[in-house]
């Protein structure tokens, strides 16, 4: 089910009309047109997670778990290696008990290599040992807990009860 939900919400993603909002229109950058700056020398590199990256952006989680989403983390990862930025996997959640899925997450590390930033991704209803077990599949630099309630809501066996769970 897990493996069929997440093809869904990618085609689902790229089916609807709604493109979000990169919030961008809500930065305003004052002008200024004498800057005394060598285009050249401008850096945009910073640190993050211990780490030196090309650009403060990272490709947030979004997939894993099949041979089709396999492709996708292959092309975002290496975006992510040619623009030295962090990439998160979407939830591992799908490979914790099933090591054929593990290579669609495995395969960002393989490519953005020990040097980059992989960022591991879970559920709020992961035990530690499900979050050793994904950072250890990918060497996560990090973990990100997604909380997606509203998701969970609306989706069909989705996880409505929080009390007891
Ligand atoms: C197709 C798709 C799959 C996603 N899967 C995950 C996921 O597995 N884990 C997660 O934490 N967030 C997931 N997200 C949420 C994104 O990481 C991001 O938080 C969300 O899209 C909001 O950012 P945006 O407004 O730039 O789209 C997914 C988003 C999309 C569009």
């Amino acid at each position: 089910m897990r493996r069929v939900r997440k093809k869904e919400h990618i085609e689902n993603y790229l089916k609807t009309s709604f493109k979000g909002d990169t919030l961008m229109g809500d930065i305003y950058l004052p002008h200024n047109s004498l800057p005394e700056l060598n285009f050249d020398e401008i850096d945009t590199s910073t640190n993050f997670l211990g780490k030196k990256i090309g650009y403060p952006i990272l490709i947030n989680a979004m997939t894993g778990g099949s041979v089709f989403t396999q492709e996708i983390n292959r092309d975002l990862a290496t975006l992510a290696k040619e623009l030295d930025i962090p990439m998160a996997v979407g939830s591992q959640t799908i490979a914790l008990d099933d090591e054929e899925s593990s290579e669609s997450f495995r395969i960002v590390r393989e490519i953005i290599g020990s040097k980059g930033i992989v960022i591991s991704n879970l559920g709020g209803l992961s035990t530690l040992d499900d979050a050793k077990k994904a950072l250890d599949m990918i060497q996560g630099d990090a973990l990100q807990i997604h909380l997606n309630l509203a998701q969970e809501m609306v989706m069909e066996k989705g996880i409505v009860n929080l009390r007891e769970s």
